[in-house]
Order: structure tokens, then sequence, then C-alpha cells
């Protein structure tokens, strides 16, 4: 029988260094069944682990039409985040998953789509957005706002830069503190309101950031006029077993590792009013 706390390793093929305390690595599974068979929607996040020092929920942020290797970009915070960061290529990392549900990507086609995302909230995102651009002409014009404390902390910074180039694509980036060079525009995250045509045309809104930045953008998507149930929140709960067994990471009746970790707001709005993540 499969024991599914059992986790695979994978070794890492490349580190990219994003900013200061941001990495993304990619590893390839030493089992090539294994690498075959490892199939995942945007929005899934694995269970990453180091023996001996700590498990925790990641999300998975290549695209699953890039066969052959995952992609994972960690801040690092913690015990386990910071261990992982003096890892080198070549080191063994262990992986299960993939769990959670998915951003929803066939219900939205020829939408208009707005990704807004803040700090170490787009690597939830990159996954979708690639696969949303590997088959462009299916969806409407497309918004990508994005917003950090420093122009340094922004992740994927060439890729942004590329986006950009995408037909009826717009990039917009703002942060909290300028440095010399820094061109685009400084505030939080719903200052690009006043940048662009923000008007909800039916679309959905993918969001994912920290809880205080979640807030303030549901607080404009709905003044702009979008429905609760096109709005959709990716949310963070400390987790242990990631598959609905150790209720770590329950808010109300919903478990974030099985039921989530994509919502929309109108689930949101039904959890009880203490324990709402936002
Ligand atoms: C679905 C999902 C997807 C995620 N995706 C990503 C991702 O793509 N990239 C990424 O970098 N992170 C991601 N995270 C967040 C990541 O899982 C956490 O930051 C995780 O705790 C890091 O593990 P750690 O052992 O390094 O840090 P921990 O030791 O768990 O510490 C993390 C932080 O929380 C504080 N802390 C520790 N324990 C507690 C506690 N009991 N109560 C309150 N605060 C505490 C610590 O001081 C530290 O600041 C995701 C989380 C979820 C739920
Ligand atoms: S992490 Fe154990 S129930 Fe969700």
């Amino acid at each position: 029988m499969k024991n599914e706390y059992i986790p695979y390793p994978a070794v890492i093929e490349s580190i990219r260094d994003e900013s200061f305390d941001t990495k993304t690595f990619r590893v390839v599974f030493q089992d090539d069944a294994l690498a075959d068979s490892f199939s995942y929607k945007p929005g899934q996040f694995a269970q990453l682990s180091l023996l001996g020092i700590g498990e925790a929920p990641i999300s998975i942020t290549s695209s699953p039409c890039k066969q052959g290797f995952l992609e994972f970009t960690i801040r690092a915070v913690g015990r386990l985040t910071h261990a992982m960061h003096q890892l080198k290529k070549g080191d063994t990392i262990y992986v299960r998953g993939p769990y959670g549900n998915s951003w929803p990507f066939e219900e939205v086609k020829e939408k208009d789509l707005y990704f807004i995302a803040g700090g170490i909230g787009l690597p939830p995102l990159r996954s979708l957005i690639n696969s949303v651009f590997d088959k462009r002409e299916e969806f409407g014009r497309i918004k990508i706002l994005y917003g950090s404390k420093t122009p340094d902390e922004l992740c994927f910074k060439e890729e942004l830069k590329s986006w950009q180039r995408i037909t009826d694509t717009e990039v917009l980036l703002t942060v909290d503190k300028p440095e010399e060079g820094w061109k685009g525009n400084v505030g939080v995250v719903t200052t690009l309101w006043d940048k662009t045509d923000m008007t909800s045309s039916g679309g959905a809104a993918y969001v994912c950031g920290p809880p205080i930045m979640i807030r303030f953008v549901i607080e404009r998507l709905i003044g702009t006029g979008f429905k609760d149930e096109n709005i959709y929140i990716s949310l963070e709960r400390y987790m242990k077993c990631g598959i609905g067994k150790c209720g770590h990471c329950n808010i109300g009746p919903k478990f974030v590792c099985i039921h989530g970790p994509v919502f929309t707001y109108s689930q949101i709005k039904e959890f009880p009013e203490k324990e709402k993540a936002i």
C-alpha cells in the first residue's frame, strides 16, 4: 500500500537568486518513472523536506507544460527554508505531492484576466500565468499588477520583461521603497489602479500575497465591479500533513491543504469571522 507520507528524492539541477532572501530551485526526480508521472496543475503545492530538519508546503512555480523538472521559489524565513538556501547544485531535497486544488483555468477561457500579487505571492501565480501564455489566443486581455517592498525583492525580473512583450498584456510594477534607477511606480499595489484602466469586464482576478494586501485588493476589486465568485485567492496556513488528516490548516470546516489553497471570495466570506485568513 502506498504511504502518502514518504517523500521522493529530487536532485537540484540549478539555483537562481531572485533577491537577497529568495531563490528559485529547479529539481529533477531521481526516479525516471516518477519524473514522467508527476503531474500537477497551476496553484498546487508540494511538501518539501530536508531529512532531520523539517518539511513545509511550497507552491510549484514551474508550468505543467514544461516537462522533466519542477521549480520552487523559496524565501528564507525559518528553519527549513534557511537550510534550503544553503544547498548547492547536485544536492538532494525531498518532495511529496502535488497537493491542494488549483487556480481555475478552463473556466476562464475568453475572459480578461487580472493577476495581482505582492512579494512572494507571484511564485504561486507564475505557473498559471505561463500556462495562460502558452494558449494566449484563448484568453482576453491580461493585466499583471505586482508589488514588492524594494525593486530587488521583485521575483522573476527577466520574465516580467518578457511577459510585457506579449500581445495585449500589461505588466505594472510598484515598490514601497524605490532604489536608485527605479523608474516605476512607488506605493502599495492598489495604487496601480490609477495607472491603467481597471474595469471588471466580467473578467477573473487572481490574488496572492500577504493578508493585508489581499484585504485591500479585494476591496478595490469589489469597488471596480468584480463579482465575489470571480475573485480567486490563494491562502496560506501552517500545515503538517498536507493531505487533510492532521487538522493544522483548518479554517472553520475547510482544510486549506485539500479544499484550498485557492478559494473564491464568496467562499472566504462564509468562513467564521475570527478565523478568516485575510
Ligand atoms: C499552500 C502554501 C504554499 C506556499 N508556497 C510558498 C512558496 O512558494 N514559497 C515560499 O517561500 N513559501 C511558501 N509558503 C510558505 C511556507 O510554507 C512557510 O513560510 C513555511 O513555514 C516555511 O518553513 P520554515 O521551516 O522555513 O519556516 P518556519 O520555521 O515554519 O517559520 C516561518 C515563519 O513563521 C514564524 N513561525 C514559526 N512557527 C510559528 C508559529 N507556530 N506561529 C506563528 N509564527 C511562526 C517564524 O518565526 C518565521 O518567521 C507556502 C505556504 C502554503 C500554505
Ligand atoms: S495540513 Fe494536515 S489537515 Fe491540512
